[in-house]
């Protein structure tokens, strides 16, 4: 996908470097300088901002001479005005023409309806933050979730999910946050990865007795390549051998410049022993989710995410997925890969049977017939009917593909038997 540098993108939208930056500052996206790049994840969100902010100030005052509202407002003959042409732009970003007269193109549909875009968007309740824990192996993930479960989350959780995902919510002074665990064991990659695109923000656990290790590095590199908010938490720091300042100097070659060196990395030290720093680090974790001001409407069609599902004897299927977007509801059919199931049960991470859940909330789903697989998207048919329709599509489309497959190797080794 093609990247974009922050000075190109400032000039391109017409506005200061200096305000692209704070833009990005209240994303939390992190950057080293102007010239850093950005994903196009970023550019629309960026895009959103500037379009919103451009119709409020066209609420406010029509008669605003700023760039952004004028882009808006002068739109009537040329409604790219305010976007530099393509051709007089005198950008020295390394991007292919077709890649700016692109995101030009972008722009203009946007331009053309930023109220509608965005008013929606920022009346949405708000959301509880994802947040997922990772880290090299043994360097405390889970004991540390352990100590919020115990003091964050209402004891009779026995019978709960929380054993068997590792996903639960806990709920803090400044409100509710969804916990992810994952295995820091080399082997578990795909979780890691699986983790880390669910989440809103990455905590990745490091012991000041041990400092980074291989899968620490790995655990970063799945948070920035989700583009996902990392918060450093320092564990251990209970043991006599703990070398906090160590850890500190050992993540900057990783990008992750700690703030009292300077940089934008937030570094939390903490003992899941004692519970040194966690209210710290649930404080950090409230601060970052604020920022990213996390919506969604839970009145929109289904979205989640299945985190893991498992057969036990006596319950059959059981499927724990996040809702994203959207509201699940006992008695709901939903469609998963090729798998489809009606929801029978319902039930939340401390173990209580609920009817429905809405958007960032972690559940268990008995219902499906075969397990679907973990890290797919969850969605919703209106009946039955539908819901096996979807299904017999999607098969379709698969063995389409594989035939597809199977014809070109087939012709290829013609080919080279002729
Ligand atoms: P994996 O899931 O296998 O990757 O490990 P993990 O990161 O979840 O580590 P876990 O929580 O299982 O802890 C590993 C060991 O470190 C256990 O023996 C814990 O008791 C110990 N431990 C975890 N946190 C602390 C801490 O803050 N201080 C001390 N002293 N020991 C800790
Ligand atoms: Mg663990």
């Amino acid at each position: 996908m093609s990247k974009v540098r922050i000075y190109a993108l400032a000039k391109e939208l017409g506005v200061e470097t200096a305000k692209m930056l704070e833009i990005l500052d209240s994303l939390g996206v992190q950057y080293k300088s102007s010239s850093s790049t950005l994903d196009e994840e970023t550019v629309e969100a960026i895009k959103t901002i500037l379009a919103d902010s451009s119709s409020k100030a066209e609420d406010a005052a029509p008669e605003d001479s700023s760039v952004n509202a004028s882009a808006t407002q002068e739109a009537a003959p040329e409604p790219v005005a305010a976007t530099p042409p393509v051709a007089s732009n005198p950008t020295p970003a390394p991007q292919p023409s077709a890649a700016q007269s692109a995101t030009a193109g972008e722009e203009r549909t946007l331009a053309a309806q930023p109220a509608a875009v965005t008013t929606t968007a920022t009346e949405l309740p708000h959301r509880a933050p994802v947040v997922t824990i990772m880290g090299h192996v043994d360097h405390g993930k889970t004991s540390l979730l352990d100590y919020i479960r115990k003091t964050k989350v209402a004891a009779k959780e026995a019978g709960g999910i929380t054993q068997h995902v590792g996903a639960f919510e806990a709920k803090t002074s400044r409100g509710k946050v969804v916990f992810i665990d994952t295995p820091g064991h080399e082997a578990f990659t795909t979780i890691r990865a699986r983790g880390a695109n669910v989440a809103d923000i990455a905590i990745i656990v490091i012991a000041a007795d041990d400092s980074v290790m291989p899968q620490t590095r790995e655990a970063i590199a799945h948070a920035k390549a989700a583009n996902v908010p990392i918060i450093v938490a320092i564990n251990k720091i209970d043991l006599a051998q703990a070398n906090v300042d160590k850890v500190k100097q050992d993540i900057i070659p990783l990008d992750l410049v700690p703030e009292e060196f300077g940089g934008e990395t937030i570094v939390v030290g903490v003992s899941a022993r004692s519970g040194e720093g966690v209210e710290d680090l649930l404080e950090m974790i409230s601060l970052v989710a604020e920022i990213a001001d996390l919506r969604a409407d839970p009145k929109a069609a289904l979205k989640g995410v299945v985190i893991e599902s498992r057969v036990d004897k006596q319950m059959g299927v059981l499927a724990n997925i996040i809702v994203q977007e959207g509201t699940v509801h006992v008695g709901d059919f939903l469609v998963v890969g090729e798998k489809y199931g009606k929801i029978k049960a319902l039930t939340n991470s401390v173990g209580d049977r609920i009817k429905d859940a809405g958007p960032s909330t972690p559940v268990q789903i008995l219902g499906f017939s075969e397990a679907p697989t973990a890290g797919d998207t969850v969605t919703s048919a209106k009946n039955e009917h539908q819901a096996r329709e979807l299904v017999a599509g999607r098969t379709q489309d698969r063995r389409d593909v594989e035939e597809a497959r199977k014809g070109r190797r087939l012709s290829l080794d013609d080919i080279l038997g002729a």
